[in-house]
């Protein structure tokens, strides 16, 4: 089969399912190209949320299908690859938060949407790399807040505000392939470029960058700057998502070993086979669900 006739059975299918199709702005460039929405966490859930549609194919990883799932119970939700996980998210279990709020009374635990929905149950709150200083800002100044599982990005909301935190040890293991030397060699080899990195990047990588966005905010930012050249600190599939919408200016990546193979685990003959089959689907436990949509409504809540 041509990638162009599969193109067209998926297209097909799209219609006769009333599917939409969500990108993550990491996916495979012939998957971005088919999405009826592309973006990040955020925008994403957000599009979910807005959708209600009868089918939703979410081309990304699981945590980002649940979250789809928990906004829309009479939506079907489809993973095309069942094995795209996020080892960040498994970083961090249901009893570690437990144990973290018996060593801090009295805190609020904010998690990052790159976690698991079982997390995202015993939280008070989630929050995406675009909004969390909004969300960890909504509680009052004197509470102190247990975030997880992203340290980095815990670490990097704690330089912004006032408030105490308790980080959970977690981390990104592709952000942690973009390295100081990276981003030092970028600036030699690109001295006008403005350097981005996501905030998922270890302190002493984002000390060093221009800015620390999450991939919506970095669109946003390389639109509005004066700039014309821009290295890029993420996942390497952002920098198509940039070239395509920035079309006059040039895009780097700091390195290209900030791959994330879960999400490369997305497929156009996978998307196909779960338009086909209606499978594989994500669902959510409804008592665990109702539990977590509290967590992941205060998330959309801040804007
Ligand atoms: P964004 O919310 O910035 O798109 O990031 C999601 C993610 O998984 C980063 O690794
Ligand atoms: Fe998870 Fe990192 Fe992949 Fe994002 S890039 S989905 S945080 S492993």
């Amino acid at each position: 089969m041509t990638i162009d006739s599969i193109v067209e059975r998926i297209l097909s299918l799209r219609k006769r399912r009333e599917a939409v199709i969500l990108a993550h702005n990491y996916q495979p460039p012939e998957i971005q190209d088919i999405a009826d929405m592309r973006g990040d966490s955020l925008a994403l859930s957000r599009e979910a949320a807005e959708a209600q549609a009868k089918v939703i194919v979410f081309c990304g990883v699981r945590f980002m299908a649940e979250t789809a799932a928990i906004l829309c119970p009479g939506s079907t939700v489809l993973l095309p690859d069942p094995e795209a996980g996020c080892p960040m998210a498994d970083m961090m279990a249901p009893g570690d938060v437990e144990r973290m709020r018996g060593e801090h009374p009295g805190a609020a635990v904010v998690t990052y949407v790159n976690s698991t929905v079982e997390v995202k149950a015993v939280s008070d709150a989630c929050c995406t790399s675009g909004n969390g200083l909004k969300v960890v800002e909504s509680f009052p100044p004197g509470q102190e807040i247990i975030f997880g599982p992203d340290q980095y990005l815990g670490h990097f909301l704690s330089t912004q505000t006032s408030r105490t935190f308790h980080l959970w040890r977690g981390y990104c293991p592709s952000h942690m392939k973009i390295l100081v030397e990276d981003i030092e060699r970028a600036r030699e080899e690109h001295p006008d470029a403005k350097i981005m990195v996501h905030p998922e990047c270890t302190p002493d990588v984002i000390r060093l960058a221009d800015v620390a966005l999450g991939t919506g905010g970095m669109i946003r930012y390389a639109a509005e700057s004066g700039a014309k050249e821009f290295v890029v600190g993420t996942e390497v599939g952002m920098v198509y998502r940039l070239e395509k919408d920035i079309p006059g200016k040039k895009f780097y990546p700091a390195t290209s070993r900030a791959l994330c193979p879960n999400m490369k685990k997305i497929t156009l003959e996978k998307v196909l086979w779960s338009l086909e089959e209606m499978e594989p689907r994500v669902t959510v436990p409804p008592d665990v669900a109702a539990r977590a949509k509290q967590a992941v409504d205060r998330m959309l809540a801040s804007v």
